[in-house]
């Protein structure tokens, strides 16, 4: 009788390494699933994009990467491309695609105050689908949104090994503190999937710019997990997993100060697309 061949990877799709948050969650879930992990590096950044650009991008380049790697399922590990592309994507392609959308339902369900922040990038917290989780999942809640470049940077230097000037994450609570409300915030959602890598520094500038509040952050990363796994629950992969594949699109060159973090998500080789 002939061995079943192994069913494919699941392959991951950020701009730069945010995506790298969700990996993590979905790898202690499915500990034994092959993971790829593409960081759209000549496309970066995503969140200082057009509609249309995102629109365009994503879906044709999942398609080079479905071609690529033969993927069982497609994680956009990305808020700005998942609110933007989703749809576009599931049209282009028959594979089941899991997107990163704003976790604005479990920071409704634990907000006491009833306000909430969402931190994203500027394009997604412009999007209507924003509005939508607001309206469906927080109607009586305040839904404060600041969108942050700088932290997207900030996260990407830290992935880097460098150290970021925490004027940075001080600008992005001020961003929703001193909105109308802002100062009644309990649960910030982080809604880039570059932000839970510096949830530490934002939590510190939190702690400064609303003493006396704790404020508790929320990302979507252990739901994505769960419905990943759940959408594989018919596969099974021979232990142990190979070592994790990232591709990045704006070639290998630049990927060097990132080495050291990738192998500490589990990633030891690097390709160009
Ligand atoms: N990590 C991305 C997100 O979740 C996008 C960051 C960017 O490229 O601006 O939105």
């Amino acid at each position: 009788m002939q061995a079943r061949p192994a069913p494919g990877p699941i392959l991951f799709l950020d701009s730069g390494i945010g995506g790298l948050s969700v990996l993590a969650a979905v790898r202690r879930a499915l500990p034994h699933a092959p993971l790829v992990y593409c960081a759209d590096s000549a496309g970066f950044p995503y969140g200082t994009r057009t509609e249309a650009e995102i629109a365009t991008r994503v879906p044709a380049l999942l398609g080079r990467l479905v071609e690529r790697v033969h993927p069982s399922i497609i994680v956009i590990a990305c808020n700005t491309a998942s609110t933007i592309a989703l749809p576009h994507v599931r049209a282009a392609l028959d594979l089941p695609v899991v997107g990163t959308v704003p976790a604005i339902k479990p920071a409704a369900e634990r907000s006491k105050t009833r306000v909430i922040g969402v931190l994203g990038t500027r394009a997604t917290v412009r999007q209507p689908y924003v509005d939508d989780l607001s309206a469906r999942f927080a109607a009586d809640c305040t839904v404060l949104r600041h969108g942050s470049a700088e932290l997207v940077e900030a996260a990407e230097a830290k992935l880097r090994g460098k150290t970021p000037d925490p004027a940075i994450f001080r600008a992005a609570i001020e961003g929703l503190a001193h909105q109308p409300g802002g100062d009644r915030i309990d649960v910030i959602v982080l809604a880039c999937t570059h932000f839970p890598l510096v949830a530490e520094e934002l939590a510190e500038a939190a702690r400064a710019l609303l003493p006396g509040r704790p404020v508790s952050f929320v990302d979507g990363a252990e739901g994505i997990a769960r419905r990943t796994a759940h959408l594989l629950s018919g596969l099974h992969w021979p232990a142990p997993a190979p070592p994790g594949r990232a591709i990045f699109t704006g070639g290998t060159e630049s990927v060097a100060p990132y080495r050291p973090a990738l192998k500490a998500f589990g990633i030891e080789t690097v390709e160009s697309l």
